[in-house]
Order: structure tokens, then C-alpha cells, then sequence
């Protein structure tokens, strides 16, 4: 490796973005790079579309258990989250899942979305100078949330004071202390475990937590301990969005023809979400261990070595996006693999996602006077793509 490329598997891969050049450099590459993420694990990098797809769809051959990606999650119970479990055991908890995410689930939450949105918008606008990824980024994805899972008004500050500690963990100015941060995961695990007996002993209620008490799998209802550990990984999805609103916020201000265009034409921004979504890829990569031996783009992996499916790479694929490197709100079609490469393990709570993003936009092409009032400062971590102070002003 020379001096210039840069090491995905470090914190500070991201601080100026996505590195196009590097990743443009692997696509055309014959085999695949391998880099270690310094605790001495290999990951080979998996970077054209076509490679990220194939991988994501063949849950067989490349497995999501174990990775290291597991390893922080298993401090609150022995249970597995959603996202590290393979089929059989991962169909079973996904239909369930699926239970509390339907097409009507998610459209009731239209209302309440625009309403937290709206709210958190008119807070940061009477600032007229504020720091986006604080101000906004930050409040409306756990508020969101909080709607979906059905969090009481009284328990909602605490529950938005502990998934926004969550967010950015890996920045060296958040807590390094890991026993710290294990006691964070625990205090909320505890919390989610008993808001569910509560609610197993009295009445279900509408939002995730009673959808899970009554839904049987299998005739066989879910325990306290498996619907608290799937409410906390709902809570993890919080980061992502968080990026991916700061993002849109960046790119959006960045090219002001683009705004233009959405300004003139605000119907628009149903397709301009999905650019956003290519443009920020607010995901970087996902892990998988192979289970047999095989090969991807000529290079031989061996069973049960690691490999990183670099969503940001496979974004930005000349072979499938002419002029990856424009943001154009009205690039249609537009086949981005953010929220997964469609396999079994595609993010659940797309929709609820591509619901906040637009109503930030609604905001964002309603302010004349918007402008960056300084410049975006990335956070320190190699897995989302997180700007972590955006300064904005509305004058
Ligand atoms: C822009 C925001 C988001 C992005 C970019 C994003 C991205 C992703 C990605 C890349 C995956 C892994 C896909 C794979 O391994 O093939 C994933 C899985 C998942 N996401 Fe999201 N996500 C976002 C928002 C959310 C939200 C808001 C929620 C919760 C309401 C959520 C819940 C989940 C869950 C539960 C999984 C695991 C699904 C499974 O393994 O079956 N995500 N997401």
C-alpha cells in the first residue's frame, strides 16, 4: 500500500468523506485488496456492485455470524441481533419483525414523522444559526423511533438521551471507556425489558412492543429478553439516519443547482432521496465470514476467512451509474445498495428512513436564505459515513 491510500479499517478512513479515488482504484483492480482492523482481523474488500450484490444474496456462503461486527452487541444478553444471525434462525425473527413494519405500520407513521420533524425544524429555525447534525440530525431519528416503538411520553426523555449517547461512539471526544458504554447498553436494555412486562401485564399497546407481544411465530410468542433485544437493535438504526440527514443537508447546500431543481419542482424529492441515499451511503460496509472456499472477482477467499461489502464503493460503480461522481436529484433509475444488496438481510426500517429524509428535505427547499456557515466535520469512524457538526444558518 502507498502512502496515499487509505486504511478503510481505521476510524479516520472517512473524515474527508468517501475516498472515490481509493475505491475507484480497487473497482478496476484484478482480485480483491485485504486489509486488518488492527485488532487482527482480515477482511478482504468486496467494492463492485455486482460483487456486493451476489455476496449479500447468498446468505450460504458468506454468513453474518460470526463477524467482529458481533462482538459489541452481545453485552446486553446472550440473544443475537437481527442482523448477525443467519436462516433458519434469521426468517423466524424477520417475519416477525416484518409484523411491525407493513407498508400500513410505516404509512401510519406519516403523521407523526412530519409532526417530529416539523417540530424539531421550527426549534433549530428560531436559533438561525445552528449546528445541523446537533440541532436536527440527532433529534429526529430517536424521536421517530420512539413513535414506532411505542415509547410512553413520559420515559421519551430518557430514551432520547440514550440513543443519542449511541450515536458516534467511536469519536475520541464520546466515551472510550467500554465498561462505560457497556453499562449504557445494559441501563437501556433493563429499561426496554421492563417497559415490556409492563406492557405484557396490562394492555399491548399499538407501536413494535405490542405488535411483538401479540404476534405468535410459530404459535410461540416472543420473550420479554428477545422483544427488548430486537427494540434496542430498532434504536441502533438511529445512526444511520442521523448521517444520512446531515448528508442530505451537505450535498443539497454543496450544489445549489441541485436545489434549484427541487425548488422549481418540489415533486421531486421522492427521487432525490434516492440520490441522497446513493450520494451519502450513510453505511459504509457491512461484514460477512465466508463459509467454503471460493472466488470473487478472480481472487480466492477460504472458507471462513472475513470479507467488508463496501456499500460506499458499490455506489459510486461506474460500471452501473453514469457519472457516479455527480449529485443529480434526478438520476432515475437509481439501483444504490444503502440499505443492503437485497438479500434476506435488507434494512428493515428503509421506509421510516426515506420518510425522515423527506420531510428534511420539504424543510430545506422551503428556506430561501439556508447557507453552510462554516465547514462539515466528519466523525471519527469507518462505519457510517457521518458528518458530526454541520454549521447552518437561515438568514
Ligand atoms: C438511512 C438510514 C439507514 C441506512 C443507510 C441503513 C442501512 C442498513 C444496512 C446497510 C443494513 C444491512 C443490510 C445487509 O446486511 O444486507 C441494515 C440492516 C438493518 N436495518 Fe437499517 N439502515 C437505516 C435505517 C434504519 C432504521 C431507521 C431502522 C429501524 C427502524 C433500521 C433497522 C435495520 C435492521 C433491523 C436491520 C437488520 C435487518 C436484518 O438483518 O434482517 N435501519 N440497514
Amino acid at each position: 500500500m502507498t502512502t496515499t491510500e487509505p486504511d478503510l479499517m481505521h476510524s479516520t478512513a472517512f473524515v474527508d468523506g468517501i475516498p472515490h479515488e481509493y475505491f475507484r482504484d480497487l473497482r478496476d483492480r484484478e482480485g480483491l485488496a485485504r486489509g486488518d482492523n488492527h485488532e487482527g482481523d482480515q477482511f478482504w474488500y468486496i467494492v463492485k456492485h455486482a460483487d456486493v450484490v451476489a455476496a449479500s444474496r447468498d446468505t450460504q456462503l458468506f454468513s453474518s455470524y460470526p463477524t467482529t461486527m458481533t462482538r459489541f452487541r452481545e453485552v446486553t444478553s446472550k440473544l443475537r441481533d437481527i442482523s448477525f444471525i443467519d436462516p433458519p434462525d434469521h426468517t423466524r425473527m424477520r417475519r416477525l419483525a416484518l409484523k411491525a413494519f407493513t407498508p400500513t405500520r410505516i404509512a401510519g407513521l406519516e403523521e407523526p414523522v412530519g409532526r417530529v420533524v416539523d417540530q424539531v425544524w421550527a426549534q433549530a429555525r428560531e436559533l438561525g444559526e445552528f449546528d445541523l447534525a446537533t440541532e436536527v440530525s440527532l433529534e429526529v431519528p430517536v424521536r421517530a423511533l420512539a413513535e414506532l416503538i411505542g415509547i410512553p411520553q413520559s420515559d421519551r426523555p430518557y430514551a432520547y438521551e440514550w440513543a443519542k449517547r449511541t450515536v458516534n461512539r467511536s469519536h475520541p471526544d464520546y466515551t472510550q471507556d467500554t465498561q462505560q458504554t457497556d453499562e449504557m447498553f445494559r441501563e437501556m436494555f433493563e429499561y426496554l425489558k421492563d417497559l415490556t412486562e409492563h406492557r405484557r401485564r396490562t394492555e399491548p399497546g399499538e407501536g413494535l412492543i405490542g405488535v411483538l407481544l401479540s404476534t405468535p411465530v410459530r404459535d410461540m410468542l416472543l420473550t420479554t429478553e428477545e422483544i427488548a433485544q430486537f427494540t434496542m437493535t430498532m434504536l441502533g438504526g438511529s445512526e444511520s439516519t442521523y448521517s444520512a440527514l446531515t448528508g442530505a443537508v451537505l450535498a443539497l447546500l454543496d450544489n445549489p443547482e441541485q436545489l434549484a431543481i427541487l425548488r422549481k419542482d418540489p415533486t421531486q424529492i421522492p427521487t432525490a432521496v434516492q440520490e441522497v441515499l446513493r450520494w451519502v451511503t450513510p453505511v459504509t460496509h457491512f461484514a460477512r465470514r465466508v463459509t467454503e472456499d471460493t472466488v470473487v472477482n478472480g481472487q480466492e477467499i477460504k472458507a471462513d476467512e472475513l470479507v467488508a461489502l463496501w456499500f460506499s464503493s458499490a455506489n459510486y460503480d461506474e460500471r452501473v451509474f453514469t457519472d457516479p461522481l455527480k449529485f443529480d436529484v434526478t438520476r432515475h433509475p437509481n439501483p444504490h445498495i444503502t440499505f443492503g444488496g437485497g438479500g434476506p438481510h435488507v434494512c428493515i426500517g428503509r421506509l421510516l428512513a426515506m420518510m425522515e429524509l423527506r420531510h428534511l428535505i420539504q424543510h430545506v427547499v422551503a428556506e430561501p436564505g439556508i447557507a453552510l456557515g462554516g465547514p462539515a466535520v466528519w466523525a471519527h469512524t469507518n462505519f457510517t459515513n457521518s458528518i458530526r457538526s454541520l454549521p447552518v444558518s437561515l438568514h
